[in-house]
């Protein structure tokens, strides 16, 4: 069944493949966007952009009055973890009341389902690996915190009005957009496969490997990269689960590769050397952080079909070729 949904940073990496993800399945997208770190150019062509920040209470109540949503996907945060350890109340503030404004407002205005993008962030450091919806919640970081507070709003939203929800926990997303129209364009650049593609552009010397004594096989760190096509499409079999009940989902691949596969691996891609340089650790790192992909899988009746990480680093690598400059070149 077609839906009217609102997609709030649907002009940001993984909001805009979403939105397009959307509207590929036949329903009608709004995007809301502040543009602080989206880009005009991502929001795919179809959807109706609005250009608001989750901050001002009275536009997203005019925006809410003014047209029903049947449901609501909100990526639209600050997600950085080595940031929210430097400045915390970016996130434990920032994150948590523009939730409550688009919460409030979703409520009041009868939206039936709601569709988070929540993260890995919630295990800290994780007891069992994969982890699944078991692991107990520590997060990591304030902005693993500041997503574990939304999802307890959404369990009092659900309890006092209703609201059917999906968390959908993403481990680390990576890749582009298939049809090439879309890809990772941050700045500044803290990700490690973009960081890894722009040092074989030449834009940068070399990468920094964050630490090597991790507890991992080779001691650097360890993660599960998961297509962003893959995390859309999850999205959208998410919006019709929520007919029968609200989920809590690990988002991943299952596979983990360290830092030292991806350099290597995207060495191989690239053709270039990629030369690296050992570093300190980062604040907020922990060392392995992989899913167990079973529940969703089940749930969504949904399996990853990009997330090889071969296939991860080509798409990026054929996005950053023709868009060196990202979405403003
Ligand atoms: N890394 C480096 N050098 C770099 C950049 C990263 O060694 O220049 C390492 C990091 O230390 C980490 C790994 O590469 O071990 C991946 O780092 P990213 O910055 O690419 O991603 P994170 O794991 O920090 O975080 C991402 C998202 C978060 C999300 C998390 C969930 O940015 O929003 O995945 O797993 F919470």
């Amino acid at each position: 069944m077609s839906s009217s949904v609102l997609v709030t940073g649907g002009a940001g990496y993984v909001g805009s493949q979403a939105a397009d993800a959307l509207l590929r399945a036949g329903h009608r997208v709004v995007v809301l966007d502040s543009l602080l770190t989206g880009h005009r150019a991502a929001v795919p062509e179809g959807a109706h952009f609005v250009e608001l920040d989750l901050a001002d209470d009275g536009g997203v109540e005019s925006l809410f009055a003014g047209e029903h949503f049947d449901a609501v996907m909100h990526f639209a945060a600050r997600s950085l973890v080595p940031e929210s350890m430097r400045e915390p109340f970016l996130y434990l503030g920032d994150n948590v009341a523009n939730a409550v404004v688009l919460l409030r407002a979703a409520v009041r205005h009868g939206v039936g389902r709601f569709v988070l993008s929540s993260t890995a962030n919630l295990f800290g450091e994780p007891t069992r690996i994969p982890i699944d919806e078991s692991e107990p919640l520590v997060p990591g970081s304030p902005y693993g915190e500041s997503k574990l507070v939304i999802e307890r709003m959404l369990h009092w939203c659900e309890r006092i009005h209703g609201l059917r929800f999906a968390a959908l926990r993403y481990f680390n997303a990576a890749g582009a957009d298939p049809g090439g129209a879309r890809g990772e364009d941050h700045s500044p650049e803290t990700h490690l496969i973009p960081i890894v593609l722009e040092v074989a552009l030449g834009k940068r010397q070399n990468v920094t490997v964050f630490g090597d004594d991790y507890d991992t096989p080779d001691g650097t760190c360890v993660r599960d990269y998961i297509h962003v096509e893959d995390l859309a499409s999850a999205h959208v079999r998410a919006l019709g689960a929520l007919e029968d009940k609200s989920l809590a989902l690990n988002l991943g691949s299952g596979r983990g590769y360290s830092v030292l596969e991806v350099i290597e691996t995207a060495r191989r891609i690239t053709g270039h050397p990629i030369p690296l340089v050992p570093g300190e650790r980062r604040a907020g790192d922990p060392a392995t952080l992989v899913a167990d992909p079973g529940r969703a899988q089940r749930e969504l009746g949904w399996k990853t079909r990009h997330s090889d990480l071969e296939t991860i680093i080509e798409s990026a690598w054929r996005w950053h070729q023709v868009h060196p400059l990202g979405y403003d070149g």
